[in-house]
């Protein structure tokens, strides 16, 4: 069987990889400063592999978390993280979202429609 296999999933699996690769690419650009695995910038660099936000069966607190950002964390020390709901649009909030399910919870299924949860949550909020 060659890399280019047409089974389903072998599609589905290829279609991932590139909605995968935007959500990466935004993580390194507005995330990775504070959550990366590297050197920590400001300070503090809560784990996300360890968060349960990524290891839900739904998407919907870390969707939360990533619109409206935390002005309060419980810790104090940990400083503040940033809402990003004005710069994100649904599709890359989605993207950055499936690719967080994939990178820290890759032993869970992807969440699906993450796109349209997105939305809903963002009227909920009046946003
Ligand atoms: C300026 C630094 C900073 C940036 C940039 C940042 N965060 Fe955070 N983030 C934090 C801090 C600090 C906390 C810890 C808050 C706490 O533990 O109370 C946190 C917590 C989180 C949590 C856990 C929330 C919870 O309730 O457990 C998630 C998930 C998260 N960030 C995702 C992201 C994503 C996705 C991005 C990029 C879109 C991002 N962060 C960008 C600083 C940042």
């Amino acid at each position: 069987m060659t890399a280019t296999a047409t089974a389903p999933a072998a599609l589905a699996a290829t279609g991932a990889r590139v909605f995968d690769a935007q959500g990466e690419a935004l993580f390194r650009g507005a995330c990775a400063a504070c959550h990366d695995d590297g050197a920590a910038v400001y300070g503090a660099k809560p784990a996300l592999a360890l968060n349960s936000n990524v290891h839900s069966a739904r998407p919907d607190n870390l969707i939360q978390v990533i619109l409206q950002g935390i002005e309060h964390p419980a810790n104090p020390a940990l400083g503040y993280m940033p809402a990003f709901g004005d710069s994100f649009n649904d599709k890359q909030v989605a993207a950055l979202v499936d690719y967080m399910r994939h990178r820290y919870a890759p032993e869970k299924p992807w969440w699906t429609d993450t796109q349209a949860r997105v939305g809903a949550l963002r009227a909920r909020h009046g946003e």
